[in-house]
C-alpha cells in the first residue's frame, strides 16, 4: 500500500441550517467534514490541529488499529485530548477491510458537527466482489440541533433529566423540505443517470437516534456492513444505528423522463413519545436532472416513501437476521468455534443519586444512568492505554469488571426495586489471542430501547440473538458458526439479547459503548484490556512522540 497524508484543521465555522447561523465545530472548515479515501492496505498519517478552544480527539470508528492502539482516539481511554493550539498524528493502517467507516471527534458531544466518511476501496488490481459500480456516493445520516450541542449535553447532566430532542436530522448535512424555514438549498439532490448501477456508501452519523431509510419506488442490494462484505440480499429499506455504515447497490430505472422521487430517513425507536426526535428528513433522488436550482416546490407532489412504524421492533430483529457474512475462498469466515473467556453483560438505564442541594429533574427525583453490568463508567483523568502500557494502573482503573451481573433478575421483566446504579473505571483484563464470546441482555428497567452497542479495536462475529431473557441453556444451540455477520456495531434487541464472538488479537485498551450519545453520557460503556502477546509483532508498540499529555 502507500501512504496518504491528512491535514485536519479543527476550527470554528458559521453554519446556517433552519434559518439560524451557528458556529460550529469542524474539519477545515467544512461540514460534514471531508471524505478519506484510502486503499486497504494503506497507510493513513492525519495530522490533526486544534485550533478551537474545547479539547478535541478523532476516532477512526471501525478501523481495527492492528497494533496502533495510540491511535484509536477516544479521550482518556486511548490518549488524552488535544488541547487547544496543540496537534497530534494519527497514524495506522487499514488491514483487511473494504467498504465504508467514517471518522468523528470522540469528546463529550461534538460528534454532532465534526465527522465524516472514510471511503475504503479494494487494493490495487483487485476488485469488489460484485459489480463494479458507476459511481460511488457517500450518504451520511447527522442529527441537527439549533442550540450548541455542548450546552444540549451539559444542562441534561447537571438536571440529569434527558437532553433536549435534536432539531432535525440530515442528509450529508442538509435536513430538507419538510422542516420549517429549511431553504432549498439545504436538500440533499442524488443526481443519477438512468439504467446504471450506483454504489451508496450509508454512515449513521445521528447523535441519538436508529433510523429507517428509503427512496420512494426503488430498491437496494446490500452488499457490506461496517466494511466487511456481506451475502448480498435486496431490500427497499434499510434500518441502521449509530456507528453502523453499510454500502449498497442502487440500480436506477430505465427510463427517459427526468423524473424525481423522494427519499427520506425517520427514526426506529421505543422510546416514549416526547423523549426523542421524532421528524423526518428527506432528500431527492432527481433522473436526467442539468438543472441547478431547486426550489422546495418543484417537489410538489412526490409522495413520501413508506417508511416502517417508528416502534417497528419485529420489523429490526427480521432485518438483522438477513446479514450473513460473504463468506467465500477470498473472504473466509474465522468465527471462533470455541471460546476460552466467556460473558454475560445487561445494557440499559439505570438511576442516580441526585447531589445533595440540587434538585434533580430525572426518574423520582433521581438522575437518569446507564450502566453494563450496572457499573456506569467513570471516565478517568488519564488515558487507560498509557497505564496499561506502563504496567501501572495507578489507581486510575480496576481490572474487576463482573464477567456476570452481580444481581440477576427478570432483565426484560418489570424493573426491580433498586434501580439505582454503582461506578467504577472497571476493565476486562483478556491474555493476548484468547477467544472471547459475549452476550448483551438489554433490561427494561427503565422501559425497553435497543442499544448499539460499539466496540472499538475488533470486529465481532454477530452469532446469535433474540427476544425476552437469554437461555444461556437453549439459545447457545442455535448460534450461526457458519457464516455471522461480522460487524463493529450490533443493536441489542429492545426487550432482547445478542450474542458476538471475537479473537482478542490486538494488545491495547479497547472502549466499548452504546452508540446513542446520551446513553454513553450516562455511563453505557466499559474496556476491555488487552494483553500483549509473546511475539514481536503481538505486542503494543511505545506510544508516539507527540501524544498528547493531560
Ligand atoms: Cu463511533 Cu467509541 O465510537
Amino acid at each position: 500500500g502507500t501512504t496518504r497524508h491528512y491535514k485536519f484543521d479543527i476550527r470554528m465555522q458559521n453554519v446556517t441550517r433552519l434559518c439560524q447561523t451557528k458556529s460550529i465545530i469542524t474539519v477545515n472548515g467544512q461540514f460534514p467534514g471531508p471524505r478519506i479515501i484510502a486503499r486497504e492496505g494503506d497507510r493513513l498519517v492525519i495530522k490533526v490541529v486544534n485550533h478551537v478552544s474545547n479539547n478535541i480527539t478523532i476516532h477512526w470508528h471501525g478501523v481495527r488499529q492492528l497494533q496502533s492502539g495510540w491511535a484509536d482516539g477516544p479521550a482518556y481511554i486511548t490518549q488524552c485530548p488535544i488541547q487547544t493550539g496543540q496537534s497530534y498524528v494519527y497514524n495506522f493502517t487499514i488491514i483487511g477491510q473494504t467498504g465504508t467507516l467514517w471518522y468523528h471527534a470522540h469528546v463529550s458531544w461534538i460528534r454532532s458537527t465534526l465527522y465524516g466518511p472514510i471511503v475504503i476501496l479494494p487494493r490495487l488490481n483487485t476488485t469488489y466482489p460484485f459489480v463494479k459500480p458507476y459511481k460511488e456516493v457517500p450518504i451520511i445520516f447527522g442529527e441537527w440541533w439549533n442550540s450548541d450541542t455542548e450546552a444540549v449535553i451539559n444542562q441534561a447532566l447537571q438536571t440529569g433529566a434527558g437532553p433536549n430532542n435534536s432539531d432535525a436530522y440530515t442528509i450529508n448535512g442538509l435536513p430538507g423540505p419538510l422542516y420549517n424555514c429549511s431553504s432549498p438549498k439545504e436538500t440533499f439532490r442524488l443526481k443519477v443517470k438512468p439504467g446504471k448501477t450506483y454504489l451508496l456508501r450509508l454512515i449513521n452519523a445521528a447523535v441519538n437516534d436508529e433510523l429507517f431509510f428509503k427512496i420512494t419506488n426503488h430498491t437496494f442490494t446490500i452488499v457490506d456492513a461496517d466494511a466487511s462484505y456481506v451475502k448480498p440480499f435486496e431490500s427497499d429499506t434499510i434500518y441502521i444505528t449509530p456507528g453502523q455504515t453499510t454500502n449498497v447497490l442502487f440500480k436506477t430505472k430505465t427510463l427517459n423522463s427526468n423524473a424525481k422521487f423522494l427519499m427520506a430517513a425517520r427514526p426506529y425507536s421505543t422510546g416514549a413519545p416526547g423523549t426523542f426526535d421524532n421528524t423526518t428528513v428527506v432528500g431527492v433522488l432527481e433522473y436526467n436532472s442539468n438543472v441547478k436550482s431547486f426550489t422546495n416546490s418543484s417537489i410538489k407532489g412526490l409522495s413520501l416513501p413508506p417508511l416502517p412504524a417508528i416502534n417497528a421492533t419485529s420489523y429490526v430483529a427480521n432485518w438483522t437476521n438477513k446479514f450473513h457474512s460473504l463468506g467465500n475462498a477470498q473472504f473466509p469466515v474465522n468465527v471462533p468455534q470455541t471460546v476460552q473467556n466467556r460473558y454475560f453483560f445487561t445494557v440499559g438505564l439505570g438511576t442516580d443519586t441526585c447531589p445533595k442541594n440540587q434538585t434533580c429533574q430525572g426518574p423520582n427525583g433521581t438522575k437518569f444512568s446507564a450502566s453494563v453490568n450496572n457499573i456506569s463508567f467513570t471516565t478517568p483523568t488519564t488515558a487507560l492505554l498509557q497505564a496499561r502500557y506502563f504496567g501501572n494502573s495507578n489507581g486510575l482503573f480496576t481490572t474487576n469488571f463482573p464477567s456476570f451481573p452481580l444481581n440477576q433478575f427478570n432483565y426484560t421483566g418489570p424493573p426491580p426495586n433498586n434501580t439505582m446504579v454503582s461506578h467504577g473505571t472497571k476493565v476486562v483484563v483478556l491474555p493476548y489471542n484468547a477467544t472471547v464470546e459475549l452476550v448483551m441482555q438489554g433490561t427494561s428497567i427503565l422501559g425497553v430501547e435497543n442499544h448499539p452497542l460499539h466496540l472499538h479495536g475488533f470486529n465481532f462475529y454477530v452469532v446469535g440473538q433474540g427476544t425476552g431473557n437469554f437461555n444461556s441453556a437453549t439459545d447457545p444451540a442455535n448460534f450461526n458458526l457458519v457464516d455471522p455477520v461480522e460487524r463493529n456495531t450490533v443493536g441489542v434487541p429492545s426487550g432482547g439479547w445478542v450474542a458476538i464472538r471475537f479473537r482478542a488479537d490486538n494488545p491495547g485498551v479497547w472502549f466499548m459503548h452504546c452508540h446513542i450519545e446520551i446513553h454513553m453520557s450516562w455511563g453505557l460503556k466499559m474496556a476491555w484490556a488487552v494483553m500483549d502477546g509473546k511475539l514481536p509483532n503481538q505486542k503494543l508498540p511505545p506510544p508516539p512522540l507527540d501524544l498528547p499529555k493531560c
